[in-house]
């Protein structure tokens, strides 16, 4: 079912101008927090509502908060506005229409956490929505909602934008922090995480813009509010990216608990007349595929879980009989292979073996053999043998592409013309 929180009014009004989101509600929840509710008071709301990170692994924000030190050393808060994976683009949409909506969660958040500064970090090719941000954030500090004194209170924030150059690596949590600092976009070995040891060494907490966008409508609202939204563990919506196949692509504001059906179907005007579904990644090329056996399937954290794949940043790539599914997997190595930031072998070397293979698979020079050599070499990637998640990400969704279409990769070992293009295009004549 469509619920739109963060969607809310989008369509229908400006919400980048400072004062079309406050005729809306907007900036009151920070003004209710400054004056009637203590730090603690903000973050108990956010424990409540049990909101959940809607970055890819879906920990619980709350958690990650309660994890910083109190030592008295500076905190940062950095929101992850990279969103490089193929076929997400709600973070892009939030950023460049309803950016007050980030800013004010942001600094919700930051009093919550008593943070000693706000980073914005958006993509690269995020051009628009650094100036649209950077814009807003002016407007906000005009109005006394950033700087010193917020609201003639003793909150003080400062918020900084920040554009990456363009890197999927620079959306994982410690390659943002050297990003930050003006390093290269390299990830860094955990332990310590970045609550004990971020940005500058200094305690850091990483939420994607979407999570803290949340958090002002649930400090207006209530947590409890917000918990009472959709299934008990996975509460609230998520805006999914939908793309490929569908009659109307583009992102849709769901309560979570949603089935996948209904919004391939209804909100994305299902497939195009006369195909059928084949398969959907819903994470992007970062999850394993989802059959249309399971298009029943609740969107929520947990549920996709339990069919293997994961709800992740939910952008879901739609695919029917007319893609081979060697094209999409190859697709999918080429853009792992040229995001891989080179630092661990399996990763550097794997995913440029695995673009090889896939290379020739798909241009018609495949070899005997060529599957079982990509099966060898997702084992020789996946399993945490790297320093980030990218290695992995790079074999889950091959994994699945080779057990649900084994025969699919086979046909194209024996070089020619794609075995399964040229059948449909046999049957379409
Ligand atoms: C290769 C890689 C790319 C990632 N890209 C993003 C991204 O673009 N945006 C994002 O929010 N999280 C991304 N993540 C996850 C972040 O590391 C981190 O878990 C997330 O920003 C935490 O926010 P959340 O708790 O609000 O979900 C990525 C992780 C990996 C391994
Ligand atoms: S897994 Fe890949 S992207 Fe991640 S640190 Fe290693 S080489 Fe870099």
């Amino acid at each position: 079912m469509i619920r739109r929180i963060l969607t809310e009014g989008i369509d229908e009004f400006d919400m980048t101008r400072l004062d079309v989101y406050r005729s809306r509600g907007g900036y009151q929840a920070l003004a209710k927090a400054l004056r009637t509710m203590s730090p603690d008071d903000v973050a108990d709301e956010v424990k409540t509502s049990g909101l959940r990170g809607r970055g890819g692994a879906g920990v619980a924000a709350s958690f990650k908060w309660s994890t910083l030190p109190a030592d008295g050393r500076p905190r940062y808060l950095i929101l992850n506005g990279d969103e490089s994976e193929p076929g997400s683009f709600s973070g892009r949409m939030l950023i460049q229409k309803n950016p007050h909506m980030i800013i004010e969660g942001a600094l919700l958040s930051a009093y919550a956490c008593r943070m000693a500064r706000v980073f914005i970090y958006l993509r690269g090719e995020f051009y628009e929505g650094a100036e649209i941000m950077r814009r807003a954030v002016e407007e906000a500090r005009a109005a006394g909602f950033i700087g010193e004194r917020i609201l003639g209170t003793d909150f003080s924030q400062e918020v900084v934008v920040h554009r990456g150059a363009g890197a999927y690596i620079c959306g994982e949590e410690t390659a943002i922090m050297e990003s930050l600092e003006g390093k290269r976009g390299h990830p860094r070995t955990k332990p310590p995480f970045p609550t004990a040891a971020g940005l500058y060494g200094m305690p850091t907490v990483i939420n994607n813009v979407e999570t803290i966008a949340n958090v002002a409508p649930i400090v207006a609202n209530g947590g409890a509010w917000f918990a009472a939204i959709g299934p008990e563990k996975s509460p609230g919506t998520k805006v999914c990216s939908v793309s490929g196949r569908v009659r109307r692509p583009g992102n849709y504001e769901i309560e979570m608990g949603t089935p996948l059906r209904e919004l391939i179907e209804e909100h994305a005007g299902g497939l195009e007349p006369g195909h059928e579904l084949k398969f959907i990644l819903p994470a992007g090329a970062s999850s394993a595929l989802i059959q249309p056996k399971n298009l029943d399937v609740s969107l929520d954290y947990d549920s996709l879980g339990a069919i293997r794949s994961m709800l992740g940043s939910a952008g879901m790539l739609v695919c029917d009989e007319r893609d081979c599914a060697v094209h999409v997997a190859y697709l999918g190595a080429r853009f792992y292979h040229h995001e891989s930031c080179g630092k661990c072998t399996p990763c550097r070397e794997g995913t440029g073996w695995t673009e090889r293979v896939l290379h020739r698979m798909e241009h018609g020079l495949g070899r005997s053999g060529d599957t079982r050599r990509l099966e060898e070499l997702c084992r020789g990637i996946g399993g945490r043998k790297c320093l980030c998640l990218l290695g992995d990400f790079s074999v889950t969704y091959l994994q699945s592409a080779l057990a649900n279409f084994h025969d699919e990769f086979e046909a194209h070992e024996h070089g020619g013309p794609c075995p399964v293009t040229a059948a449909l295009e046999v049957s379409v004549r």
